[in-house]
Formats: C-alpha cells, sequence, structure tokens
C-alpha cells in the first residue's frame, strides 16, 4: 500500500517538533501523496515556511486571505479537497481549541469544515500532556472521531524526560499508511450492494446474460461487513458466495427482480453500490414452452429494462451515498462522469478492459475512481480485496 493519489493537508501548531514536519512532508511526499501545509501563526516561529513549501511543492497556507492581493484562501474547499488531515505538532492550545469549535485561525477553520478523518499528534510537556483538562480535550476530540496518535516517552524540550513527544514521522507515516489500508470502521452502516449478472429468460432453457462473476461486489460485501457494516447482497446467478456469515443474501435471477429486491430496501440504505452487471435488454415475452428452432435466422424482440441504478437515484436521500460502476472501452472518463451525473452516483468505478488485469473473471481489478467534483484516482493492478478496501476509503466518515 502506498499513499499514491492521496491528498494529504498537514496541520502545523507552534511547537519544538515542528522541524520534524519537514521529514514527515518528504516521506509523505515520497510515498506519492499530494501534501499542502496550513501553519499557525506560532509554527512560523519553528519553521519556515519556505523549508516546507519546497519539501511539499506546494504554497504554504497561513493567513485567510493573501494581505497584498486580497485573495481569500477558501477553507472549505481545502477540507473538501483533502483525503486525510493530519495535524503534528499539536499544541495544547489547539487541541483546546479543536475541542471547543473555535475558528480563530486558518488551520481550526479548515479542521471544522473538513469532511475527511483527521488524525492529531500531540506534542507537549510531559505536566501538561498529564493535566485533566488535555486528557479531556483528547477524549473529546475521539468522541468526534479525530484519530489520536498518542505522544512517545523521550527527552523533551523542557528538558524533563516522560510522555508528550510527538511521535516520529515514521510512525506517523506508518499510521497514515495503515489508516488508508485499514478503512474506517463501518459499525452501524447499513449497505446495499447489487453484484453479479442477471439472466434474462427467453424460454424455460434460454437466457441473455453477461459474463460477469459477482467477484468485485463480493468482495465489496465481504469487506464492509468485515469493517463491522450491515450487509446485504442482491446477488444475480453467480457459482461465488460471500464468506462473511453476516451478510444477507438475496438471490435473484432477473433484472426485474434485482430492481424490487433493491427498492424495497433501498430507504434503510445509507451507503448504496451498484455493482450489478444488469443486462441492458429482456426479450418483450418470454415463451413458457421451449421454442422449436425453425428457419435460418431467427429473431428475439427486446426490451430495455429498468436502469436500477438511475431509478433509485432519483429518490436518494440526504444522508445516502450511491455507488456505481462504469465498464468502459473508450472514452473512459468521459462516459463515466456523464454516468456519474446522469445516474446521480457519487463515486463511480471505472474499470478499463483495456486494462490487463482489470474487469471481469478477473482475481485483480484496477480502477479509477472518480468522485463528484474530484479529480480521478487511478489504482495499480490489485487484488479485488485491496480494491475493495480503496472503494470504501471514499466513503464518508459520517453519512454523506
Ligand atoms: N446499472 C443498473 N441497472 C441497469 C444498468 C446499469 O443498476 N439496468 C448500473 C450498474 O450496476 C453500474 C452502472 O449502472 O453501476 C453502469 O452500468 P453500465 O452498464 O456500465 O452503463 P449503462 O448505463 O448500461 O450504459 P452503456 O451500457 O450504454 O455503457
Amino acid at each position: 500500500m502506498s499513499l499514491k493519489g492521496k491528498k494529504i493537508l498537514l496541520g502545523i501548531t507552534g511547537g519544538i517538533a515542528a522541524y520534524k514536519c519537514a521529514s514527515l512532508i518528504r516521506l509523505l511526499v515520497k510515498q506519492g501523496a499530494e501534501v499542502k501545509v496550513i501553519m499557525t501563526t506560532s509554527a512560523l516561529d519553528f519553521i519556515t515556511p519556505l523549508t516546507l513549501a519546497t519539501l511539499s511543492k506546494n504554497p504554504v497556507l497561513h493567513d485567510f486571505y493573501d494581505k497584498g492581493t486580497g485573495e481569500w484562501t477558501n477553507h472549505v474547499s481545502l477540507g473538501l479537497w483533502a483525503d486525510l488531515m493530519i495535524i503534528a505538532p499539536l499544541s495544547a492550545n489547539t487541541l483546546s481549541k479543536m475541542a471547543n469549535g473555535q475558528s480563530d485561525n486558518l488551520l481550526l477553520t479548515t479542521y471544522l469544515s473538513a469532511r475527511c478523518p483527521v488524525m492529531v499528534a500531540p506534542a507537549m510537556d510531559l505536566d501538561m500532556y498529564k493535566h485533566p483538562s488535555v486528557r479531556t480535550n483528547l477524549d473529546r476530540l475521539e468522541e468526534y472521531q479525530v484519530i489520536v496518535l498518542e505522544a512517545g516517552t523521550g527527552d523533551l524540550a523542557s528538558g524533563l524526560s516522560g510522555k508528550g513527544r510527538m511521535l516520529e514521522p515514521e510512525e506517523i507515516l506508518e499510521a497514515a499508511l495503515n489508516h488508508f489500508d485499514n478503512p474506517q470502521t463501518l459499525e452501524g452502516r447499513t449497505f446495499l450492494i447489487t453484484a453479479g449478472p442477471t439472466q434474462e429468460a427467453i424460454d424455460p432453457v434460454r437466457y441473455i446474460s453477461n459474463h460477469s462473476s459477482g467477484k468485485m461486489g463480493i468482495a465489496l460485501a465481504d469487506t464492509a461487513a468485515a469493517l463491522g457494516a450491515k450487509v446485504t447482497l442482491i446477488l444475480g446467478p453467480s457459482s461465488l458466495s460471500p464468506t462473511h456469515p453476516g451478510i444477507e443474501v438475496v438471490a435473484v435471477t432477473s433484472a426485474k427482480e434485482m430492481y424490487d429486491a433493491a427498492a424495497l430496501r433501498h430507504p434503510i440504505a445509507d451507503v448504496i453500490i451498484f455493482a450489478a452487471a444488469v443486462a441492458d435488454y429482456t426479450p418483450v415475452t418470454t415463451s413458457s414452452e421451449k421454442l422449436k428452432k425453425s428457419g435460418s435466422e431467427m429473431n428475439i424482440p427486446l426490451k430495455k429494462n429498468i436502469d436500477i441504478a438511475e431509478t433509485l437515484g432519483k429518490s436518494k436521500g440526504e444522508g445516502q451515498f450511491h455507488i456505481g460502476f462504469a465498464l468502459e472501452t473508450e472514452n473512459e472518463e468521459a462516459n463515466a462522469k456523464e454516468k456519474l451525473e446522469r445516474k446521480n452516483f457519487d463515486l463511480v468505478v471505472l474499470n478499463s478492459l483495456r486494462d490487463e488485469g482489470a474487469g471481469f473473471r478477473h482475481d485483480t481489478n484496477k480502477v479509477t475512481l472518480i468522485k463528484r467534483g474530484g479529480s480521478p484516482i487511478q489504482t495499480e493492478v490489485m487484488s479485488k480485496t485491496d480494491v475493495a478496501k480503496r472503494i470504501l476509503n471514499e466513503i464518508p466518515r459520517s453519512k454523506a
């Protein structure tokens, strides 16, 4: 696992450990992350923006607006841009402000408006770190789902020795890598996933279908359930089945059955993943008797099936997050973006059949993730389970 394509916002507050941020940025960038830095005023006393801007290859942000041009720094879009915000070192002062919703600098307004996970690495003197008010503030951040990287033990700037040292850059990097490798817990979330092909009956012995194995949707169901989600998998005909015992599997055959099963459960789900390869057309009539052969040609009139994702996309409620797939062979990104809009997806997972090791029947997949308003992120070829983890990482931490 690397940080390729990940956007990391590093918030630096005033503390001697701020000098270690130069190494931290270097490590993050080396892992493929794009890094932007926000500094508080007191952080400027410990390390220069020039050093950090050079290492991160981005201007360092500090003020609400540029005093020369009047240009405003949009903290809301910064918070939306990031996949992870790391605040290191976190001073007792900024900790207290974060715990109480104060917003008197760019770092704090960005923290308050960030929708991405936030990780903090506190650093302070040992007695400050032990103080009940600091402990209460750290507990409160944890209640707000902030990931707290507890300080380490060692020599402190005060000359004393004890617990209060900021974790080393390597340890913070490891926590970031682990975070993306093991997505957040999905405890309390309800997933509805369609997977596999559908079969559209021509007569009692023949049908129209496709080569979908259901592997990707099943991997998503197993991974989400392993992370604590309550999962219903609406599965078209497949020789495979999920392994997690907690998954409710609803076996269906046709697109119509898949739609009915999904529509029934859609209102109570908060993450809906349309991974099924639904047959686009179905025979106008299904013969109740086996069709006999006659003549040298045969035509079967077809009618369009209901588009499950598009139909349910129209009734997407507040707090529901819809993920769709797009299998494309040309103009991949443009077609995927068009589907994102038309089907009201929040995220579209683009599969290109041109990529080796991707798509139907493979154990591996290589995808491009296209989020509403975000730039596309391409993954390496990875196992479908790793792709599933990667996709689940894109789900907002709190309900959308
Ligand atoms: N989908 C669906 N119901 C359908 C067709 C598609 O729910 N009847 C969902 C798929 O599960 C997938 C997404 O819509 O998440 C895209 O499906 P795809 O077949 O790639 O796109 P289409 O809309 O069918 O467009 P086209 O075949 O023209 O590319």
